[in-house]
């Protein structure tokens, strides 16, 4: 009955844990959840009283499906000014979150057969997207020891690359690329004729580093489609607001899609985007800091007691070496049945992660500490 579309996708590893940790909950023990991708924040209220206004004038017709020209306009001025790219707001497609931005990206760009480069570890839908378009993933493996930066792109790529997706900073590793990788990865696009999906939803959210868009670099304009969203820089993540940008014509098949499945995003959502961009950016530094103190925290103790972490440059996201006490699988489920701590195993993001487990520091200190003391209890020091 299924397609086979669909048959070989699998439900969400993160999604998983997530569920398997309420069950937990349900019957009464207190899980510390170490697994989920969203800020533990709540939207700045004037963010939210931008929404209430919006809906209090009326705002609930559809929108263009495109976006509301507002939002655009506010979108292409920030990519300009922020990100060194040459965005017009015509080339914006505000969409219901940075997910559907991904997909609308990877379904315009993809044919059957069509190859895709991920690094390895990867996001957990990017590889789902490019099966459903019919496409073929090759894992490049990242380097833990490098700021999780990628070694040798091009002996990953054939005659049948047609696109590389960029992640940085990364969900899972909160690695940062340096600007001599995107360089290379640039330079490879150009040579190869590739298209680059540049995935920025984190790039608010860096410690010591900076964030470099791969689609400021020149020649890469024209192939770079550039995501991002609302959800982590504003704790929007139930709001569903994403966009993408691109000055490439894929522009013209990425509204054909978006019109005919989700319309748009939703009207008085995209009004609290406006806020969001324009309004008081207080918020962010104010996030960044706790988010750093708890980065330090956890990696702290993790290394105290012998596991293996590397401090992540951006994101919420710790990427740790479990190898010495087992793959990733079997330490994931040892500590969440054990320790009643959800974390995520490194296979839901690839095959080259099995022996590390993705630790979301999305929650407060007092959690992590007692999480770190509760994984020494049952992992103990090696
Ligand atoms: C790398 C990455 N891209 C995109 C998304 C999707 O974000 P949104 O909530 O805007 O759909 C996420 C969310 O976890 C993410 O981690």
């Amino acid at each position: 009955m299924v397609s086979r579309r669909l048959q070989n996708i699998e439900e969400s590893a993160t999604l998983r844990m997530t569920n398997l940790a309420n069950e937990l909950k349900r019957e009464g023990h207190d899980v510390i959840s170490f697994s989920l991708g969203e800020p533990d924040l709540d939207t700045p209220k004037n963010i939210t009283d931008a929404a209430v206004e919006s809906l209090r004038r009326g705002d609930t017709h559809y929108s263009p499906s495109p976006g509301i020209p507002e939002l655009r306009l506010a979108i292409a001025e920030k990519l300009n000014k922020e990100n060194n790219l040459n965005i017009e707001p015509a080339h914006v497609i505000v969409t219901p979150g940075a997910k559907q931005a991904v997909f609308e990206a990877i379904l315009a760009v993809l044919d059957k057969g069509d190859e895709a480069i991920l690094f390895d570890p990867a996001w957990v839908s990017y590889d789902p997207c490019i099966k459903i378009a019919g496409g073929k993933t090759v894992f490049s493996p990242l380097d833990p020891d490098n700021d999780f930066n990628p070694t040798d792109v091009a002996s990953y790529i054939t005659t049948k690359t047609k696109l590389i997706v960029v992640n940085s900073p990364s969900n899972p590793t909160g690695g940062i690329f340096s600007r001599e990788v995107l360089q290379e990865i640039a330079d490879l696009a150009i040579d190869h004729n590739i298209t680059v999906i540049s995935d920025e939803i984190y790039e608010k959210i860096i410690y010591d580093k900076e964030h470099l868009s791969i689609g400021s670099l020149p020649g890469m304009e024209d192939r770079t489609i550039t995501v991002n969203g609302f959800s982590k820089a504003y704790a929007m993540t139930g709001w569903r607001l994403g966009y993408l940008a691109t000055s490439h014509e894929l522009y013209t098949s990425m509204s054909k899609l978006q019109s005919h499945s989700v319309s748009s995003a939703t009207t008085f959502v995209q009004w609290a985007g406006v806020e969001a961009l324009k309004g008081d950016q207080s918020f962010i530094p104010e996030m960044v800091t706790e988010f750093k103190a708890r980065r330090d925290l956890l990696v702290d103790g993790l290394n105290n007691m012998g596991i293996k972490c590397n401090y992540p440059s951006g994101a919420f996201y710790a990427f740790a070496d479990v190898s010495a006490y087992g793959n990733g699988d079997n330490v994931c489920e040892k500590l969440l049945t054990e320790a009643y701590v959800a974390a995520t195993p490194g296979s839901a993001f690839g095959p080259h992660s099995m022996d590390f487990i993705r630790i979301s520091y999305a929650t407060s200190r007092e959690r992590i500490q007692t999480a770190l003391q509760r994984i020494e209890q049952v992992l103990g020091y090696k």
